[in-house]
C-alpha cells in the first residue's frame, strides 16, 4: 500500500467509527454472555450494525445488569429496553399457556421441539404474547434441563424428596417439584448461585450453558443428566418502541434477528457438548462433583412421576394444546 493509500484508509476508519448511531436498541438478557442465548444477542448486534451501515446500535445489557426477572418485560412495556429474550416460564402471568414448555418430558428430542415451536403452537402461543402487547419474534433454544444438588445425589424421584429447590416463577414447575416430595422456591436467576452456596435451596434444575457459565458447579456436589424438561426463549421486543422505529430500517432489523436465531441454536446443538465436557474436566480436577447419568429403568421412574401432573394443568394451558404436541411426529 502506498503512503497515501494508508492514509485515506486511515481516515476512513476515523470518520466510519466517528458516525453515531441514529437509533439505539437497548437489549437485555440475564444470562452470561457466554452462552447460546448471549452469542445470539452479541451476533445480533453485530448484523444489525452491519445491515444498516452503523445507523442503528444495538447494546447488550446481559447478566441481568440492567433489568432481571420480572422486570424486563415491564422495562420493555415502558420502552427503557427495547429488546428481550426471557424463558417460557417468565411469561407465566402474563401468558399461562406457556407453562407448556415446562412440562417435563413433553419434548421427546430437539428435533420434536423444533417442529412445536416453528409449526402451529409456537405460533398459537406467539399470538397470544402479541395480543399482550409485544412484538413476539423468535423462539431461541437453552437446551434440556438437569437436576443437580448440593445434599445428594438425586437418581430416583425419591431422592429428591425434602430438598428444596429453585425454580423459575411456573406452575407446572412448583407441580413437578411437589410430585417428587421436593420444596420448591422461586427465585430470580440473579439470586441462584448466592442461594446455593448460602443453603438457600438446595439444588436447582438448569441447561449445561447456564449451570458452567454461572459456576453453580461450585456450589453443587451432584449433577445428574436427567434431561427431564425443556428451557427455551421467545424474543420479544417493546411494541410501542417497534412503532415508533423507522420503516425503512425495519427490514434490516428483523433480517438480523432471522440470521441471529439460525446462529444461536446451531450454538445450542454445539454447546451442550462442550459444556458436558468442561464440567466433567471440573469433576474430574476438584473431586467436588459427580456427574451421573440415569439408566432407562430410573428415567422411566422419573417420567412417571412427573408426567402425573399433567391433568392439573389441562384447563391452565389448554388439553388441546398439550395433545397437538404430543401428536406431532
Ligand atoms: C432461569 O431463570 O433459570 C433461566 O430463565 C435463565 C435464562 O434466561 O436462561
Amino acid at each position: 500500500m502506498t503512503k497515501f493509500l494508508k492514509v485515506m484508509a486511515a481516515a476512513t476508519l476515523l470518520v466510519s467509527s466517528a458516525i453515531a448511531a441514529e437509533y439505539t436498541i437497548k437489549l437485555t438478557h440475564v444470562v452470561s454472555p457466554n452462552t447460546p442465548k448471549g452469542k445470539g444477542a452479541d451476533f445480533f448486534a453485530k448484523r444489525v450494525g452491519e445491515l444498516t451501515g452503523g445507523k442503528v446500535e444495538v447494546i447488550v445489557f446481559p447478566n441481568s445488569q440492567l433489568y432481571g426477572d420480572g422486570e424486563e418485560m415491564k422495562a420493555l412495556k415502558l420502552g427503557n429496553a427495547h429488546i428481550a429474550m426471557p424463558s417460557f416460564s417468565k411469561f407465566t402471568s402474563l401468558v399461562p399457556e406457556m407453562q407448556l414448555f415446562d412440562l417435563p418430558f413433553i419434548f421427546r428430542d430437539k428435533d420434536h421441539l423444533y417442529k412445536v415451536l416453528d409449526g402451529e403452537v409456537g405460533q398459537i402461543l406467539k399470538d397470544k404474547v402479541t395480543a399482550k402487547g409485544f412484538v413476539a419474534l423468535d423462539y431461541w433454544d437453552a437446551g434440556f434441563k438437569h437436576l443437580s444438588s448440593n445434599k445428594k445425589a438425586i437418581l430416583l424421584p425419591e431422592d429428591a424428596a425434602g430438598q428444596k429447590f429453585r425454580i423459575m416463577s411456573s406452575h407446572v414447575l412448583e407441580a413437578q417439584f411437589k410430585a417428587v416430595g421436593g420444596n420448591p422456591q422461586v427465585l430470580p436467576f440473579s439470586e441462584v448461585y448466592s442461594a446455593l452456596q448460602q443453603g438457600v435451596v438446595d439444588g436447582a434444575e438448569n441447561p449445561l450453558s447456564n449451570f458452567y457459565t454461572k459456576k453453580f458447579n461450585e456450589v453443587q456436589t451432584d449433577l445428574t443428566l436427567s434431561n427431564h424438561g425443556y428451557l427455551g426463549y421467545l424474543v420479544i421486543m417493546s411494541e410501542s418502541f417497534w412503532k415508533k422505529f423507522p420503516n425503512d430500517l425495519k427490514p434490516m432489523v428483523l433480517q438480523a434477528m432471522k440470521e441471529a436465531t439460525v446462529f444461536e441454536r446451531e450454538e445450542a446443538a454445539r454447546d451442550d457438548d462442550d459444556m458436558l465436557a468442561k464440567i466433567n474436566e471440573y469433576a474430574k480436577a476438584s473431586g467436588n462433583l459427580k456427574v451421573h447419568t440415569l439408566t432407562p429403568e430410573q428415567k422411566a421412574a422419573w417420567q412417571k412421576a412427573m408426567e402425573a401432573i399433567y391433568p392439573q394443568f389441562y384447563k391452565v394451558v389448554g388439553e388441546d394444546l398439550i395433545k397437538k404436541v404430543q401428536a406431532v411426529k
